[in-house]
């Protein structure tokens, strides 16, 4: 079958080469984009008078056959017209006759596919906002309803302190918080508009790029023709912004294959969202966590193959450059899947609000209110510490807790110990007491919770 770049060969391509370098398998994901762009611009060349208004119309109704029957199923994709733009235009060929060969006019598919594919990440990135805007919200119902429920805090994975589980959820809504800043951030270069830049030197004919830009809405246009069919950091940027969020959602998985096991029982997966054993009847697998952590492996995988892709390539485009399809596209999935399940396990988990009480006070994980009982009482901090110290070392070594220790034990150790240490040691108090700005007491994570709420009302 003759190419639309067949007039320089002599020989048919290769079968093997022609299936290789083809990307229409994959890039036809970008079929409306490149439509879009393709309107845009026939549109442009015909008020520029660069083309009769008669055929530029004639190619846009042309276009807009073609993308209802995309939308209807009724098309077929070729290898032999190896990528989506050369499809497309094959078909608008075909639709509309020799006419249909004028919408390459001033333009390349170096700009083309940049074009495509900054109209890709632009809504894509739209579509990743909103979706994390769910999970927030998911995070934020759960965390309402656990404004009482208290958790050992760990550092080192080691009990450390006792939180609110509402703080330590809403822990999660700032970390996406930040993500959907650097998505939202990332549009700013997003929006340049690569499209007139022709292969990569600009073109003779007189085609006006703003007006493009204004049908297209993007903020402004490559001031470099070189620039703007070589660049791929947009690309980059959302791989890496996709890299971050999955290495947050990554973690909270992580906590919560920790909490739902039988050693934590601090929550309870829906049934909806585990898995049972083919051979341990007794198991129940959090299957949807452990897939969530497990596929952060291949988004950052996507991240370093792209920046190694680009790494040592000169202006400007190369053939290299179609390798930054599979990895966004398999990102956008794997994210799109990731955001869904997560807000979805989020809103069903069962808090088992008793163990996680039983497990806050049953810890030495209220020492550090005996410190501070003391130093409040005049003794330099330092010299608390030891004294807790050897506290909890007498505890540990009596098989007692700290709220089990008599007044005469701990006036053993310090004669500045009164009746009121019990009050500051129940786990209760000692959240309440941590009311510092952004800590753990009641009413920080009470002010916390609205300013999530605005945070999401002015999002
Ligand atoms: N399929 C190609 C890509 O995705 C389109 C651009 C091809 N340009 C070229 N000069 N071969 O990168």
């Amino acid at each position: 079958m003759s190419k639309l770049w067949g007039g320089r060969f002599t020989k048919e391509t290769n079968k093997l080469v022609e299936e290789y370098t083809a990307s229409i398998a994959y890039d036809q994901r970008l079929a409306f984009e490149d439509i879009e762009g393709s309107l845009a611009h026939v549109q442009m060349l015909g008020e520029c008078g660069i083309l009769p208004k008669e055929d530029a119309e004639k190619i846009k109704e042309g276009l807009e056959k073609i993308a209802e029957k995309i939308k209807n199923g009724e098309v077929e994709f070729s290898v032999d017209n190896e990528d989506i733009h050369m499809n497309i235009e094959k078909m608008l060929i075909d639709e509309i006759g020799p006419v249909g060969g004028k919408l390459h006019t001033g333009r390349s598919r170096n700009d083309q596919v940049a074009t495509d594919m900054h109209l890709y990440v632009r809504k894509t990135t739209k579509e990743m906002i909103s979706l994390i805007t769910h999970v927030q919200e998911a995070l934020l119902v759960q965390a309402k309803a656990n404004t009482e429920t208290m958790m050992p805090g760990y550092t080192h994975l080691q009990r450390a302190q006792p939180v609110l589980f509402a703080h330590h959820l809403l822990a999660y809504f700032w970390m996406l918080e930040r993500d959907k800043e650097r998505f939202a951030d990332s549009l700013k270069r997003t929006d340049w508009l690569p499209l007139g830049a022709g292969a990569l030197a600009g073109t003779t004919f007189p085609i006006d790029r703003e007006r493009t830009r204004e049908l297209l809405g993007f903020g402004r246009i490559y001031p470099n023709s070189l620039d703007a069919v070589s660049d791929r950091d947009f690309v980059l940027e959302f791989l890496a912004n996709a890299s971050i969020l999955m290495a947050h959602i990554s973690r909270l998985s992580e906590e919560m294959v920790i909490w739902s096991s039988q050693e934590f029982q601090f929550i309870e997966l829906d049934d909806s969202f585990c898995t049972g054993s083919s051979i341990m009847p007794q198991k129940k697998n959090p299957d949807v966590p452990e897939l969530l952590r497990g596929k952060t492996g291949r988004v950052f995988g996507h991240l370093l193959g792209l920046l190694t892709v680009l790494k040592g390539l000169p202006l400007a485009y190369n053939k290299d450059m179609q390798e930054d399809k599979e990895g966004i596209f398999d990102t956008a999935d794997t994210l799109e899947g990731a955001l869904k399940l997560l807000a979805l396990m989020i809103e069903t988990m069962k808090v088992n609000k008793e163990k996680m009480f039983k497990a806050v006070s049953n810890d030495y994980s209220n020492a550090t209110d005996i410190a501070d009982y003391l130093a409040k009482k005049g003794l330099p901090f330092r010299e608390a510490h030891a004294v807790i110290g050897q506290i909890v070392l007498y505890a540990i070594q009596n098989d007692k807790f700290l709220l089990d220790l008599t007044l005469d034990e701990y006036k053993r150790f310090s004669p500045l110990f009164e009746k009121d240490i019990f009050e500051v040691l129940k786990p209760e108090h000692v959240v309440k007491a941590r009311n510092s700005t952004g800590g753990t007491g009641h009413e920080q994570v009470a002010a916390q919770l609205v300013m999530a709420e605005k945070q999401l009302e002015n999002g």
